[in-house]
């Protein structure tokens, strides 16, 4: 029997209970055995970024941002053009070493790091986080500590960009990948902390949903 293990791909082996992470480091590692393609494995940043930073304009000079599950690094090389002082992480390993080893001498700090469990330092550290396609590959259970969890690294002053795959009201999906319902994106706003600026419906080519949602943090 094949399962999907959620990184839109198929495996042999059922998702491990006890190990929800397990499968993202082994499909990277496959990836670099040349065993498995990393289907989010782009060399451009995602179109949505791409396009929110072209109408926004951030400046990034002397601000930070943060880039949660990181991948190869796509999108964190993008930010870092934009002048931003970028760290970006993956709970990876082998992710990780792939970006550091596919942007050698990027300005960008590559850490294998949990979101569930991030360095102290780093809670309302950044001034622009990025959470990107990553919450909708976990289980609710998780998803519900993974949401707030994105919340508390932005700082004071600071935006979350929340890009992902979205879902209508009372649509099934057989995940994982579990896209997001409108309620789960209103979650990222935290009382007396994050604001939702602006959440935008988008409706692709195939007729599927994206969520692109700003939310900001009081000074
Ligand atoms: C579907 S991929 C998306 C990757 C990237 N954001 C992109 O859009 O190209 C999900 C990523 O989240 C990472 N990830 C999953 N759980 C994580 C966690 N608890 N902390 C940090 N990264 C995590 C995975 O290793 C994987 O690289």
């Amino acid at each position: 029997m094949q399962h999907n293990d959620g990184t839109g791909r198929l495996s042999s082996r059922p998702p491990a209970a006890d190990d929800p992470f397990g499968r993202f480091e082994r499909l990277y590692v496959e990836a670099e055995r040349g065993e498995a393609e990393v289907p989010w494995d782009r060399d451009a940043p995602h179109s949505l970024l791409a396009e929110w930073t072209a109408r926004a304009r951030p400046d990034g000079s002397g601000r930070t941002a943060l880039v949660v599950g990181c991948g190869f690094g796509r999108d964190a090389e993008h930010l870092a053009t934009l002048g931003f002082a970028t760290v970006a992480f993956d709970i990876s390993p082998t992710a990780v070493r792939g970006a550091r080893r596919r942007h050698a001498g990027s300005p960008v700090r590559y850490e294998t790091a949990d979101l569930l469990d991030p360095p102290a330092d780093w809670l309302d550290g950044f001034d622009l986080v990025l959470e990107s396609m990553n919450v909708q590959a976990l289980p609710a259970e998780l998803r519900a500590r993974a949401i707030p969890a994105v919340g508390r690294l932005v700082a004071p002053g600071g935006t979350l960009l929340v890009i992902a795959a979205g879902r209508r009201d009372g649509e099934q999906v057989d995940g994982p990948p579990w896209p997001l319902t409108r309620a789960e994106v209103d979650a990222f706003a935290a009382p007396g902390a994050l604001t939702p600026a602006q959440v935008e419906e988008i409706v692709v080519p195939d007729g599927g949903l994206r969520w692109r949602a700003e939310f900001r943090r009081a000074g």
